[in-house]
């Protein structure tokens, strides 16, 4: 008798801590059936402790809850272990998120075997935490925008300076060029020299010189507003850089066109032309024995895309980084300037557009240009 008050004693000091403390607190049994349920509130129960004792979870709680509570229960009875979870559950006091915790009890012999489960109210917490990770996922969207805005900035005005400075040597270089390229003509054209060697010399430097006046014309018109360029059908500049390119491919290199509608571009033909032979000579240059290349246009969104890919030997990782930057070449000393990228990228900066790598599936590279379609003028 003594031992039984004591009993009852010990269970309503419990009971009396249960409810002095802000958590939910039940007794649930293996079937679910809700044994005890002790709570401070009324408002975060999702009914009033005597309507739920005695119920089963499935009687009372909506289908998917009474599920994962039960499975809980159940985990918790067959691992003998405590178990936590987090679920959420529209009480009076509104959607609610909780922090579940249970453990199993002792029981006597015959006795279903119980469960006490203690819920916590996280909802406070959790709205914090939401609004903490909108912010950091916010913060670091604007520092990837400020990011791209600075390079972008860096690299514009990188262009306009090798653009300013091309220009201007060209101009400076042009001058003694054409004297040099108009006397070596007269030259070549006047005399019957004795010795015939000398004719020879005489005919491959005006050659070269011709050469050189032709680049150096190309480099002129850096400084030239895209704004003067005539509407372009791009797939004709593709078809003459091709063109230029075809006698050096070695002869396992095949070249592939998937020509797709688009429209004409407003640009500086030779400039573009440029453009398409660097690329296309850089592919074949990625390809050692047999291989091939591949251009694809299309228009999309405003724009016009033309896709260079190869399947030679690709990029290194740390090289990207430097790809479109000047005078950077894997190429040995006297072979490559390391020019060709970056000034395809400045001429497609001037007119608007981009180029950009990846590598393509497979191996090999895909550059890939976007300008904006001038007109809707259709191209074939
Ligand atoms: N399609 C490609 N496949 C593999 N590597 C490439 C490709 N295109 C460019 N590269 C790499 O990028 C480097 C820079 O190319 P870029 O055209 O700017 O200069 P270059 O070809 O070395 O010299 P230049 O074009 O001035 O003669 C190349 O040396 C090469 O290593
Ligand atoms: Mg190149």
């Amino acid at each position: 008798m003594k031992r039984n008050t004591r009993a009852r004693e010990g269970e309503d000091r419990l009971r009396a801590v249960a409810e002095a403390l802000p958590d939910l607190l039940f007794v649930l049994d293996e079937d679910g059936t809700y044994i005890d349920v002790v709570s401070s509130s009324t408002t975060l129960l999702y009914a009033e402790a005597h309507r739920l004792v005695g119920q089963r979870m499935h009687d009372v709680l909506p289908r998917e809850s009474a599920d994962l509570f039960l499975r809980t229960v159940r985990e918790t009875l067959k691992s003998q272990k405590s178990r936590i979870l987090e679920y959420s559950l529209q009480v009076p006091a509104g959607r609610r998120f909780f922090e579940g915790r249970t453990a199993p009890l002792r029981t006597k012999r015959g006795d279903k075997r119980r469960v006490v489960w203690i819920s916590r109210d996280i909802t406070e917490r959790k709205g914090l935490e939401d609004r903490l990770r909108a912010q950091v996922a916010k913060t670091s969207r604007a520092y990837r925008e400020l990011k791209r805005t600075q390079e972008q900035l860096v690299r514009s005005e990188k262009f306009a300076l090798i653009g300013m400075l091309i220009a201007g040597v060209a101009h400076e270089l042009n001058n003694p060029l054409n004297v040099m390229y108009g006397n070596l003509k007269l030259l070549a054209e006047g005399a019957s020299d004795p010795d015939p060697r000398r004719g020879r010399f005489i005919a491959d430097a005006v050659i070269a010189a011709e050469r050189a006046r032709n680049v150096m014309e190309e480099f002129r018109t850096f400084a030239r507003d895209v704004s003067d360029g005539e509407f372009v059908d791009l797939h004709e500049c593709l078809e003459e850089a091709l063109s230029g390119l075809r006698g050096g491919l070695a002869p396992g290199i095949r070249v592939v066109i998937e020509r797709g509608r688009i429209p004409k571009v407003r640009c500086i033909a030779h400039q573009m032309r440029q453009v398409f032979s660097n690329l296309l000579r850089n592919a074949a240059e990625a390809i050692d024995g047999d291989g091939s290349i591949g251009v694809k246009t299309r228009a999309g969104r405003g724009r016009v895309i033309v896709d260079v890919s190869d399947t030679g030997r690709g990029i290194s990782p740390d090289f990207l980084k430097r790809l479109f930057e000047p005078f950077q070449t894997t190429k040995p000393v006297g072979q490559g300037m390391g020019l060709g990228l970056a000034v395809s990228a400045m001429i497609l900066h001037r007119h608007g557009g981009a180029v950009a790598y990846r590598r393509r599936k497979g191996g090999g590279s895909v550059f890939r240009i976007s300008l904006p379609a001038g007109s809707t003028t259709e191209a074939t």
